[in-house]
């Protein structure tokens, strides 16, 4: 041991002495008064009041007040003197009541203390850079780099007790449905769900690279060829895309497919699981969950995943005579859209023209107006439709009513896409509501099922215009199959924009939670695909070959889904980044800050690869 500075109190060898651990730190109530316990944890805090000094101890479950009284043992409370925040105690003594007026109704075991006879400190640490103790740290790179410490503290702890349960209860609800786990490779070929690939060099067979996969799917679909009929597994992701709060470039999928389904078979069984999960957060959900097409959900919310929290936009074209958008200079190709911000009505004049001119943005002078059922009534153009607007939209005096009356020569792109006011109509739905969301607590909690809304979005269309490559991509994967009528009315040919897919997202409280589809199960439908995708034969043979290969040997129709766990998990800890649910999660940068990684690779690790660094700007 020479040279390591030894501090006596600290048992070393032997580590616990003859001591053996009775309970857990936060399970004791009043009902112990009288026994005798043995407690390990670490020291979450420590007042000195001379002859009387408390630790309070965590571990896992909670927290538990010690007593060091210099009466009862003078030798514990000589090493409670020593003891400082997150040193590791062990503690051997009695359950007490706590006296009256001292009780602390804030703390599970605020009721009760524990006197001790027996303290072993049975490890140091160094001061913390801050102190699990506290609840809100600022300094998200601090709670990174020692994210063993970050890990400690209450909060993290129960989001990661309540990650546990949730993938605990859907494989427990998926397994009893008679879904089997299989494992698929991490080392692999690329797989096409839209983001770069990360790529592991092979020392075998120089110049190649395994891909890590961006989902399971292709193997998911093997799975079913090969007659395994229900596959799950909660799947580990790779992409390197650009991050959010709800992106990681490591992430989990609940992925399964199914042989045979229709798509409200995966629906039943996604809402099932669902359910299940939230029970084990003591929320039950009502199902099934509602059902919107792609189309509808874009034309009363703007988006493709809506949040259901907020009441939709409202078509107030038909409420308009041809004569009142002639007076009014309306373009007529263009919808009348108006929506309401529940109860961010009460504001003044001057108010209401700060904020116009704060959202106004690409809307310019072409028609927003911001009022409320008051002003409705007064406001020049609204005054004869006022009773209809305020009927349509539900609107009481104390919301914020918007309407979008697009004047004639509106920009040339509101034409273009007729999608597009719809679209932006619904982004400043979104954006008002999280302006609003706080001061008129919008989005507050219930703690019931009343907080969650879920939805089911379908028909999606097949393929989306990509204005950087100008050519026509896969919207959900090309593995997906079109509505059949648009095959046979050769859409897919002639009109790509209008075919429609059979695709699902199951949507939450405005977050994507999960994306699926029922698979194309036919070679020559698949070949079709790939070429309506501008790859040529020889391109999908290089790529997918060994796939084209596969359905050619009696491919059963089949289709699943994946759903984000993490962002379940996120969702019901109420976190709104999914760093608070990985254990071990990537910054913005896609930097590990603990382990410091990515990192430079050895001179021989590079020469076994085969590979230089050649830095390009
Ligand atoms: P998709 O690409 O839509 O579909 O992914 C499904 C779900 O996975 C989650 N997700 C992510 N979560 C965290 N960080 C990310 N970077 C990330 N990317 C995706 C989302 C998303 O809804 N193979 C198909 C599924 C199928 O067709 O069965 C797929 O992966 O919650």
């Amino acid at each position: 041991m020479a040279g390591i500075p030894y501090n006596r109190d600290i048992v070393t060898l032997d580590f616990l002495g003859n001591l053996q651990r009775t309970h857990m730190c936060g399970v004791l109530r009043a009902d112990d008064d009288g026994n005798d316990v043995v407690l390990m944890g670490w020291v979450n805090r420590r007042r000195d009041h001379g002859n009387l000094i408390f630790l309070d101890v965590r571990d896992r479950t909670g927290i538990m007040q010690v007593v060091l009284d210099k009466e009862v043992s003078a030798e514990a409370h000589a090493k409670g003197e020593t003891a400082r925040n997150e040193f590791v105690v062990a503690v051997k003594g009695k359950v007490r009541r706590r006296d009256a007026g001292l009780e602390n109704p804030n703390m599970e075991t605020g009721a009760i203390e524990v006197v001790a006879h027996e303290l072993l400190l049975l490890n140091e640490s160094k001061t913390p850079p801050f102190s699990p103790a506290d609840d809100a740290i600022q300094n998200e790179e601090v709670r990174l780099k020692y994210r063993y410490l970050d890990l400690r503290r209450t909060e993290m702890q129960h989001n990661f007790a309540l990650r546990s349960r949730v993938a605990m209860a859907i494989r427990n609800y998926l397994v009893e449905q008679g879904f089997l786990e299989i494992e698929t490779p991490f080392m692999t070929r690329s797989t096409p769900e839209g983001a770069r690939d990360y790529l592991v060099p092979s020392r075998v067979h120089p110049g190649t690279f395994y891909a890590l996969p961006q989902s399971p799917q292709i193997f998911k679909q093997i799975l079913m060829i090969s007659g395994f009929d229900r596959y799950f597994q909660i799947a580990r992701c790779f992409r390197d895309e650009d991050l959010r709060a709800d992106r990681q470039p490591e992430f989990t999928q609940i992925d399964l497919e199914m042989t045979f389904p229709r798509q409200e078979t995966v629906f039943r069984t996604v809402e099932g699981f669902l359910t299940a999960a939230f029970r084990t957060a003591g929320i039950e959900l009502k199902a099934p969950f509602i059902q919107m097409t792609y189309d509808d959900a874009i034309r009363s919310y703007g988006i493709d995943k809506p949040d259901m929290r907020l009441p939709a936009m409202v078509s107030l074209t038909d409420e308009l005579t041809p004569e009142l958008r002639v007076s009014l200079k309306i373009e007529p190709e263009l919808p009348v859209l108006g929506f309401l911000i529940p109860k961010a009505g009460g504001m003044s004049s001057t108010e209401r023209k700060k904020l116009l001119s704060e959202v106004r943005g690409e809307f310019g002078d072409s028609g927003l107006d911001l009022l409320d059922t008051e002003r409705l009534k007064t406001n020049a153009t609204f005054a004869p439709l006022a009773d209809v607007i305020e009927m349509k939209l539900a609107a009481t005096a104390e919301d914020l009513v918007v309407v979008v009356t697009p004047k004639l020569g509106t920009p040339a792109k509101w034409n273009f896409d007729p999608q597009w006011i719809y679209k932006r109509v619904g982004g400043l739905r979104l954006q008002l509501a999280h302006k609003f969301a706080e001061k008129h607590g919008l989005f507050t909690k219930t703690g019931t099922e009343a907080d969650y809304k879920f939805l089911w979005v379908t028909d999606f269309p097949m393929y989306e215009w990509n204005e950087e490559t100008k050519t026509w991509d896969a919207a959900h994967h090309p593995f997906t199959s079109p509505h059949e009528e648009d095959i046979k009315s050769g859409r897919l040919v002639n009109d790509k924009g209008a075919v429609r897919a059979l695709a699902y997202d199951i949507v939450l409280n405005g977050t994507e939670l999960g994306s699926g589809s029922i698979r194309i199960h036919r070679q020559d439908v698949q070949a079709e695909i790939f070429r309506s995708l501008g790859m040529t034969d020889a391109e999908a043979k290089e790529r997918f070959g060994f796939f084209l290969d596969a359905l050619e040997y009696g491919t059963p129709p089949h289709g699943g889904i994946a759903l984000g766990l993490d962002r379940i998990v996120m969702i019901l800890a109420g976190a709104t980044s999914l760093r608070e649910v990985i254990a071990f999660p990537k910054t913005a940068k896609a930097i590990d800050l603990m382990v410091d990684a990515p990192s430079e690779p050895t001179e021989q690790q590079m020469k076994e690869l085969h590979l230089r660094t050649v830095v390009r700007n």
